[in-house]
């Protein structure tokens, strides 16, 4: 990139309402792919390593700035809000005269790379303003040129004429300008508009009077124009966003049913032959080992899946790590900080919570462990339950290599099952129960001879 050299700084616009979303939040953190869409912005510019970025919030307190805090950017407020030219203003006054400043909008949150690169390389010496020719132009500003193509200025929707609203070729928002020139510019600016407010678009008409050369880039793809105004561009644009991701993970040789029904929010990470069944949604961090099979209907967030495991429709699978060969569902929650050992199965209706299952272990059916470790071979029968929480404190349960619980068991802890130990079905442990031994607490079976059912009474 030609900027490299020259000294480079972003400004990102981030201060607007957004009124048109019809909610509490600041626009700019409303997310698509479980990402705000400044967020989105941030990371983009950080990829062509500028001096600075600086966001501009304004609406909403420190609300985006509390939420996005962690991030490497300066943080300029705009107290009121009287436009986007007002808007750049605020941080322009902190870049010196010497620097290339390109300006993004936070609420244009697909924009890539490489249109960004090519609008640094063109905006050395003159102003960049990046297009597009769209079907419904509707809600963009419209780029207006004289008769010899040279572009004259931007009008913004409600200040156009029919004639004008009918041109397709819309500003994306995004520009780049030599501090200096763009700083001059934005001092002479006025609100004599529809909207009274200090407009950005209006440094194009600046420059063309300066005799400043425009120039326009193209964006590179279509997706990456889309703005956010309304809840409706919102999810559009979550859909544009995870046809993308599924696209890559095509590409990486992943193999999904339906495309369009799976929701990625995070970054996903997958080694070969992956099948992923439709609406399957994976969060944060998720990384699928060589062969993982996902049924239909599951939530993995932050989860680590090694080699040939198979994951039933319809489980809940949260920061979690699952062995090699595991068998999980249908119906399995496993809860944070669980690790599973390979070839373990989990079965329906079974919540794991803190727990570590030794290799081959079985937990089948209709079953909660918590705070638990269970060695390698155990067979945790029917409906068993660790009751770990005495209503103050939670507490461990060890279970040994080769236990067999029987069904309906409650193990109360802090307690130990001893290696190979069996429990008796219905039983309630108590104490640990030693190795290889039987252990059962139930009140011993008897049957009551001659003994009768109630029978109804007859009205009197
Ligand atoms: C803007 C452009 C329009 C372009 C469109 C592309 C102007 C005047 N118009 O219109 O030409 O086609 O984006 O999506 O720039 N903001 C502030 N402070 C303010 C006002 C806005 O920081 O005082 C921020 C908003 O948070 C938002 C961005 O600037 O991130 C754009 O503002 P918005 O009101 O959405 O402008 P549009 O009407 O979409
Ligand atoms: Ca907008």
């Amino acid at each position: 990139m030609t900027s490299a050299n020259a000294k480079f700084s972003i400004i990102i616009l981030a201060a607007g309402q957004g009124s048109r979303m019809k909610s509490d939040v600041p626009k700019v953190l409303h997310e698509i792919g479980g990402k705000p869409l400044l967020e989105h912005v941030i990371n983009t510019a950080n990829t062509l390593v500028p001096q600075q970025i600086y966001v501009v919030y304004g609406h909403g307190g420190s609300k985006v700035k509390d939420r996005l805090v962690h991030l490497p950017v300066q943080w300029v407020e705009q107290a009121q809000q009287l436009g986007t030219g007002h808007a750049v203003e605020q941080a322009i006054r902190l870049i010196p005269n010497d620097h290339i400043v390109m300006v993004l909008y936070g609420d244009v949150p697909l924009v890539s790379e490489i249109t960004l690169r090519a609008l640094a390389a063109a905006s050395v010496t003159a102003l960049g303003v990046v297009t597009c020719e769209v079907a419904v132009p509707f809600g963009y500003g419209r780029i207006v040129r004289n008769a010899q193509g040279r572009v004259l200025q931007v009008v913004e929707e409600k200040d156009a004429t029919d004639e004008q609203r009918a041109i397709r070729e819309i500003n994306v928002g995004i520009i780049a300008a030599p501090a200096g020139l763009l700083r001059a510019w934005l001092a002479a600016l006025d609100n004599k508009n529809a909207n009274g407010e200090y407009y950005l678009t209006d440094v194009i008409a600046k420059a063309v009077a300066q005799s400043i050369e425009v120039k326009t880039i193209t964006a590179a793809t279509l997706y990456e124009i889309l703005g956010v105004n309304t809840k409706a561009q919102l999810a559009e644009l979550e859909r544009e966003y995870q046809w993308l991701q599924a696209q890559k993970l095509m590409a990486q040789g992943v193999t999904l049913r339906d495309p369009r029904r799976i929701d990625i929010r995070g970054e996903v990470r997958v080694g070969k032959d992956v099948v992923i069944d439709v609406n399957v949604v994976l969060e944060g961090r998720v990384e699928l080992g060589d062969r993982t099979y996902i049924a239909p209907n599951n939530l993995l967030r932050d989860v680590v899946v090694a080699n040939d495991v198979n994951i039933k429709p319809n489980c809940v699978i949260e920061e979690a790590r699952i062995g090699a060969g595991c068998e999980i569902g249908p119906f399995a929650r496993i809860r944070p900080a669980t690790v599973l050992d390979e070839k373990v199965h989990i079965g329906n209706f079974v919540e794991l919570k803190k727990t570590e299952v030794g290799p081959r272990s079985k937990i089948n059916h209709l079953s909660y462990v918590g705070d638990t470790t269970i060695g390698s071979g155990v067979n945790v029968g029917a409906g068993s339950i660790t009751c770990n929480y005495d209503g103050a404190n939670k507490f461990r349960t060890i279970i040994g290599d080769n236990a067999f619980i029987g069904s309906d068991t409650k193990l109360i802890a802090p307690v130990e099952i001893g290696a190979g130990a069996t429990i008796g079905a219905g039983s309630t442990i108590t104490h640990n129960a030693p190795a290889n031994e039987l252990t059962l607490s139930r009140v011993k079976q008897v049957t009551v001879k001659g003994w009768k059912r109630p029978v109804k009474n007859k009205p009197e």
